[in-house]
C-alpha cells in the first residue's frame, strides 16, 4: 500500500516520519522546497521532541519527501490531506490551501486511472469535506464513491508529544459517505495501531467531532482558570488541590486542570473561534464557547492586575519573562499567552528580558529588539526586579535560592505553581492561590 501525504506541518510530519520508520512506503508532499530540502536532511522545521530521530530513521526506510504532488496522487492508494487550516481575519477558518490542494488533486485525477481514498485529517468545520469533494469532482469529471473516496479523519495529537499522540491516539475517527472507503481506511488503521477505540461515521459528524473535542478542552481549561481566580480572593486556597479533587471523579476527569494564564497555541483559540463564527451563521449563539474564550482572554489581563498588586507599576523594571511557547518541550509561539503579557509590558514600559529553551528565534520574528532574549537563566534573572514563570518548562521548576541571589529584588510571580513546594528566600507569588 503506498501512502501520499500532502502538507508536513506537526501532523503530517510526524505522521509521515512514524509510519515511514515502520517500513510503509510514505511519499510526503510540500509546496515549500526549502522545507522539502530541510526534512530531506532528517531536520524537521520546527521543534518536536523525538522528531528528529524518527524522521531519521523514515528517510532510510519507507520515506521519500518532495514537492511532487503529481507522482503522490498518480500512484498513492491512500492521500492523507495535513494542510493548515488557520484563522481568516473573522474568525472562520481559511480554507485556501486546502482547497487549492483539492484542485490539484482533481486535475491530476483527471488524467490519472489511480482510484485513490483521500483522507482528510485537516481540522475544517462541518461540511468542509462535502466541499472538497464537490471541488475534487468537478476539477477530475469524475465520481466521489466510484472514481475516489473522501474520508475526514480528524486528528488530536497534541505539540510537545506529535510523536507518542501518533503512535498511541486515543481514538481514531473516520467519517465517511459509504462503506466500502470507511472500511479500507479502517483497514489500514488497524494494520498500524492495537487496541485503539474506533468511531466510523458520516464525514459532517467527524468534522464536528474535532471542534467538539477542543472546545471541551478549552471549557475546562477557563473553568478552573476561573475558579483559580475566586481562589486567589480567599486566603489559603489552593487550586491545585482542588483540581485534584474534582478530578478524582469520573465524571470530570483529572486532565486539563491545570490552572495557568490561559491556553494558546494554534488549534485551541482558532477552533474556538471557528466554531462560534460557524454557529453564529446559523443563528446559533453559543453563549457557552463565548465565555470559556471570553474567559480566556481576560487572563493576561488578570495577570497584569495581579502583577500591579505586586509591583505597583512597571515603568522602568526589568521584568524576566520566563517561558515564550505556549507550552513546554516547543518552539511555538502561536497565540502564545506569554507573547501577549511581554507586548502589554511594553506598554506600560517596562524593560524584558525574556527566556525561553526553544523560541527566542520565532520571539524574534514578532517582537524584535524591543526586549532582550537570552538562553541562561542567569542572565534572565541578573537584577531583575520580577520574575514571571508563563511556560512550564521542567528546567523553571528546578530554579533555587542559588539562582534568585542574582535579582534584585526577589520577586516571582508563578502562573503554572512550579516552584510551590520550594523554600525560597524570595517574594513569591502564586496565581490560583489566595493571597495570605
Ligand atoms: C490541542 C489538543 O490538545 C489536541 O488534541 C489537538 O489535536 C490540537 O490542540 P496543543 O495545541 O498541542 O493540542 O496543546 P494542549 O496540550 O492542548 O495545550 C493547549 C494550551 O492549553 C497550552 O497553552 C497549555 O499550556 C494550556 N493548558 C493545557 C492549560 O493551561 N491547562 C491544562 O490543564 C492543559
Amino acid at each position: 500500500m503506498k501512502i501520499g501525504i500532502i502538507g508536513t506541518g506537526f501532523v503530517g510530519l510526524s505522521f509521515a516520519a512514524a509510519l515511514g520508520s515502520k517500513g510503509y512506503q510514505v511519499l510526503a508532499i510540500d509546496s515549500d522546497l526549502d522545507k522539502v530540502k530541510k526534512i530531506n536532511t532528517g531536520n524537521p522545521p520546527f521543534y518536536e521532541p523525538k522528531l528528529s530521530t524518527l524522521l531519521k530513521e523514515a528517510l532510510k526506510k519507507g520515506l521519500e519527501v518532495s514537492s511532487d504532488i503529481e507522482q503522490a496522487v498518480k500512484t498513492s492508494d491512500l492521500i492523507f490531506i495535513t494542510v493548515g487550516t488557520p484563522t481568516t481575519s473573522e474568525g472562520k477558518i481559511n480554507l485556501k490551501s486546502l482547497k487549492g490542494v483539492a484542485a490539484e488533486i482533481g486535475q491530476i485525477l483527471a488524467h490519472s486511472k489511480n482510484k485513490p481514498v483521500i483522507v482528510i485529517k485537516s481540522t475544517v468545520v462541518p461540511e468542509t469535506n462535502r466541499a472538497i469533494k464537490e471541488i475534487i469532482e468537478k476539477e477530475s469529471k469524475k465520481k466521489s464513491g466510484k472514481d475516489f473516496g473522501i474520508i475526514s479523519n480528524p486528528e488530536f495529537l497534541r505539540e510537545g508529544r506529535a510523536v507518542d499522540d501518533t503512535f498511541n491516539p486515543h481514538i481514531v475517527v473516520i467519517g465517511g459517505e459509504d462503506s466500502k472507503t470507511i472500511n479500507k481506511v479502517k483497514k489500514f488503521y488497524e494494520g498500524f495501531y492495537k487496541n485503539v477505540p474506533y468511531i466510523t461515521t458520516n464525514t459532517q459528524t467527524a468534522e464536528m467531532i474535532k471542534y467538539a473535542n477542543n472546545s471541551f478542552l478549552a471549557t475546562k481549561i477557563s473553568f478552573i482558570n476561573q475558579i483559580a481566580n475566586i481562589c486567589q480572593s480567599i486566603p489559603g486556597t489552593n487550586v491545585d488541590d482542588v483540581a485534584k479533587a474534582i478530578g478524582i471523579d469520573p465524571r470530570i476527569g483529572k486532565q486539563f486542570l491545570k490552572a495557568g494564564p490561559g491556553y494558546g497555541g494554534s488549534c485551541l483559540p482558532k477552533d474556538l473561534r471557528a466554531l462560534i463564527s460557524f454557529s453564529e451563521n446559523f443563528g446559533q449563539d453559543p453563549t457557552l464557547l463565548k465565555a470559556v474564550q471570553k474567559t480566556n482572554t481576560q487572563q493576561v489581563e488578570n495577570l497584569i492586575s495581579f502583577m500591579t498588586k505586586i509591583l505597583t507599576r512597571f515603568e522602568g523594571k526589568k521584568i524576566s519573562i520566563l517561558g515564550l511557547s505556549f507550552k513546554e518541550d516547543s518552539d511555538d509561539i502561536r497565540e502564545s499567552v506569554s507573547i501577549n503579557l511581554i507586548k502589554k509590558l511594553l506598554k506600560h514600559k517596562a524593560k524584558i528580558v525574556a527566556h525561553d529553551p526553544m523560541a527566542i528565534e520565532n520571539t524574534r520574528k514578532i517582537i524584535g529588539d524591543k526586549i532582550s532574549y537570552t538562553k541562561s537563566i542567569d542572565e534572565a534573572l541578573k537584577d531583575s526586579e520580577c520574575a514571571v514563570i508563563m511556560t512550564p518548562w521542567k528546567l523553571y521548576s528546578k530554579l533555587n535560592n542559588k539562582d534568585l541571589k542574582l535579582m534584585k529584588n526577589k520577586i516571582i510571580v508563578d502562573t503554572r505553581r512550579l516552584l510551590i513546594k520550594k523554600k525560597l528566600d524570595a517574594k513569591y507569588y502564586a496565581t490560583g492561590l489566595g493571597l495570605k
